[in-house]
């Protein structure tokens, strides 16, 4: 049978019922065997291209052909999803998330603003007010979904440093805005910050790196005073960022007293919570976020641990106006909106840097819909008990160590073989240990490095995983090192 018709890049209805079935049939294949497979094949750079036609073809190919190729693809993929996957902070995304992501593909929707997408519009303006009362923020949180936490906390601080300039950096740029304007985060903060500072042209240098205490919380005594110094050096101090579930070790920083300075010196507050936020869902670890509902915005990643497929980030603020004063432009006239109310005027490109923008938002709310947030929350809690349950394993035994409080669901720990090692030994063993456990395909963990020390991590944002999948990754762990040391 002809698959496709002559005339355009649609296919017969034929065609199409063979499509959907086939890809229907491939995910479902996946979805029931991801336990079983290895959580990484054995892979070497080539090997995909290897697998697969690399000529691009002139006539299109048959589907079964593709199909069987893109069965390749699949199998040389890191398996995020696979229950014993705790590596960087990656979820698995859930079976409904992941056809909410077809249905939003299939409609092609641009979210850009009502008038072109206003179904997603209207759903992403409800789910960013979900998400703000989620988490204790803000039952009317304003915001807008993004590709990830990096771009989140970029706009965060441009918003920030509109708001707090005192001068139309928009039409004048930074070289009119005066002295250097100052950024604080403690030396934990992810990488984004500095990044976003470096290419909003703050330049990563006016990051204040604060230095944390020993459950690597930022110290604010050191915050007090870096702020005061740069104040007497004539330096414009104008945002603090607090992280909500530090990147390295999942630490909450203590946000109230970080609320208190900022109010003091009329500094911007964001919170960074892409990873952690969503801990507030367990009762037992709520309070550590107090003080998250005094920032001017938050970071939220809906694809990490709410187990929404990538992409979705999410940047949560309050005052719309700083966020428009920051993005809105008035140069184009070809995306004016004529003849609308003023909620049917309402366009994203106002309140961040993308104009094109993926439905995001059906993700996210039929994520949270089909589950409803007792058993989103429940999950979230497991995953926090189960690292838990790694940090009790690691600092019972003798072999092994504990090397930082396990606050949310991150442990991060180091392999000690009984004879005396010193820490550059130390880290050159577990360094090779986590080599050859994410090569070994049975379990993955990345690294981090805690007080100078190269520590093993586990991030534990994955319903997928029980006990015995923590007992298994510390057997592999064991293995891998004891058959480094014979
Ligand atoms: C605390 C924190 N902030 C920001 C980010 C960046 O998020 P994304 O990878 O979605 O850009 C991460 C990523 O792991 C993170 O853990």
């Amino acid at each position: 049978m002809s698959l496709r018709t002559q005339s355009s890049l649609d296919v017969n209805e034929d065609a199409l019922k063979e499509l959907s079935a086939h890809v229907t049939n491939l995910v479902f294949e996946y979805l029931t065997t991801i336990s079983e497979r290895p959580v990484r094949a054995e892979n070497h750079a080539g090997k995909t291209l290897a697998a697969i036609d690399t000529e691009l073809s002139s006539e299109g190919r048959p589907l079964d052909q593709l199909l069987d190729e893109c069965r390749s693809v699949m199998d040389l993929s890191r398996h995020n999803g696979h229950p014993r996957f705790f590596g960087y902070v990656a979820s698995p995304s859930t079976p409904i998330g992941a056809y909410a992501d077809l249905i939003a593909s299939a409609l092609n929707a641009n979210i850009t603003c009502w008038r072109s997408g206003p179904a997603g519009t209207e759903l992403e303006r409800m789910v960013v007010r979900w998400l703000g009362a989620l988490i204790d923020y803000d039952r009317d949180a304003k915001g807008l979904l993004t590709s990830g936490g990096s771009m989140a906390n970029m706009i965060a601080l441009l918003v920030a440093q509109r708001r707090k300039s005192g001068v139309n950096t928009s039409r004048q740029g930074l070289w009119n805005a005066g002295p250097p304007m100052t950024i604080y985060a403690s030396e934990e903060v992810h990488m984004s910050i500095a990044k976003a500072a470096d290419i909003l042209g703050f330049g990563r240098d006016q990051v204040r790196t604060i230095a944390c205490d020993e459950r690597q919380r930022m110290r604010i005594d050191v915050l007090r005073q870096k702020i005061e110094a740069d104040r007497r050096e004539g330096l414009r101090p104008f945002c603090v960022v607090g992280s909500a579930g530090t990147v390295n070790t999942g630490v909450v920083d203590p946000l109230n007293e970080i609320a208190d300075v900022a109010a003091e010196f009329d500094l911007w507050f964001h919170v960074d919570g892409a990873y952690g936020a969503p801990g507030s869902l367990d009762e037992r670890k709520e309070h550590l976020f107090a003080g998250i509902e005094r920032a001017g915005s938050v970071s939220l990643d809906p694809h990490k641990w709410l187990y929404v497929p990538v992409d979705a980030g999410c940047l949560l603020f309050r005052d719309a106006d700083a966020a428009r004063a920051a993005f809105s432009t008035e140069d184009a006239d070809y995306i004016k909106t004529h003849g609308y109310t003023d909620e049917e005027a309402f366009a994203f490109w106002d309140y961040g840097v993308e104009l094109s923008r993926r439905f995001r938002a059906l993700k996210v709310w039929m994520t949270l819909q089909y589950y409803g947030k007792r058993r989103i929350a429940e999950a979230i809690s497991q995953d926090i008990a189960l690292a838990a349950y790694l940090g009790e394993i690691v600092s019972r035994a003798e072999d092994f160590e504990l090397l930082a409080p396990v606050e949310l669901s991150i442990c991060c720990f180091r392999y000690v073989p009984e004879s005396g090692m010193g820490d550059a030994e130390l880290d050159r063993l577990n360094e090779r240990i986590m080599e050859m456990v994410q090569k070994g395909g049975r379990a993955y963990l990345s690294n981090a490095t805690v007080n100078g020390k190269f520590a093993l991590r586990a991030c534990i944002t994955n319903f997928r995983t029980t006990k015995s999948d923590i007992e298994e990754t510390v057997a592999a762990v064991r293995e891998a090192a004891k058959s480094l040391r014979t």
